[in-house]
């Protein structure tokens, strides 16, 4: 087993709340599931997404300013299968599901109560096959309870997008 595949399964065991990142860039939306994701300043308050650069996802956030991150809940696994089981580049997951449009166009999804709308603060690429992108939030918005679904009881569910081949040996 190469340390590659123990660092794999052993962040595979660590249970993380997972989330729906959305964006926008003009009439044209996005969004994908992340587990890549975290607070990441207190003042000024901040939070950093990781999205791989395979996804249709990233690469309209390339271009949008305003993100919108959802905190699924235990009763959003229809959303999870379709925001992290299908890309955007072979079916509109938009047509799937309830959504509205918030700040900046980018659509807010009806069925996921917590979420927070964020302005795009900066971009990180540190060569691997996912980027960061730094946010702040512009609206905090709660439901009245909240049992985050955790990516240890998702089960199967198989990426809609692989992820890039590394292109470079190591
Ligand atoms: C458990 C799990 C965790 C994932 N974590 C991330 C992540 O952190 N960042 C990311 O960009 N994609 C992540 N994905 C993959 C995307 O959600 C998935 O490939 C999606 O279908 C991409 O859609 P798009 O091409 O429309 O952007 C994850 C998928 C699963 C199943």
């Amino acid at each position: 087993v190469s340390d590659d595949e123990q660092f794999g399964d052993f962040m595979g065991s660590v249970p993380r709340p997972m989330i729906v990142v959305t964006v926008a860039a003009g009439d044209t939306r996005a969004g994908c599931m992340v587990g890549f994701h975290s607070q990441s300043s207190i003042d000024p308050p901040q939070y950093a997404v990781w999205l791989s650069k395979a996804n249709r996802t990233f690469r309209i956030a390339a271009f949008a300013d305003t993100f919108a991150v959802h905190f699924l809940d235990a009763a959003n696994r229809p959303l999870a299968e379709l925001f992290g089981g299908v890309t955007g580049d072979e079916d509109d997951k938009f047509a799937h599901c309830a959504w509205h449009d918030g700040p900046g166009g980018v659509p807010l999804l009806d069925d996921c109560e917590n979420r927070i709308t964020m302005r795009r603060v900066a971009m990180h690429d540190a060569g691997g096959d996912h980027a960061c992108f730094v946010l702040e939030p512009l609206a905090v918005e709660t439901g009245s309870s909240f049992s985050a679904l955790a990516s240890t009881e998702l089960g199967d569910i198989e990426a809609g997008h692989a992820a890039e081949e590394r292109q470079r040996p190591r």
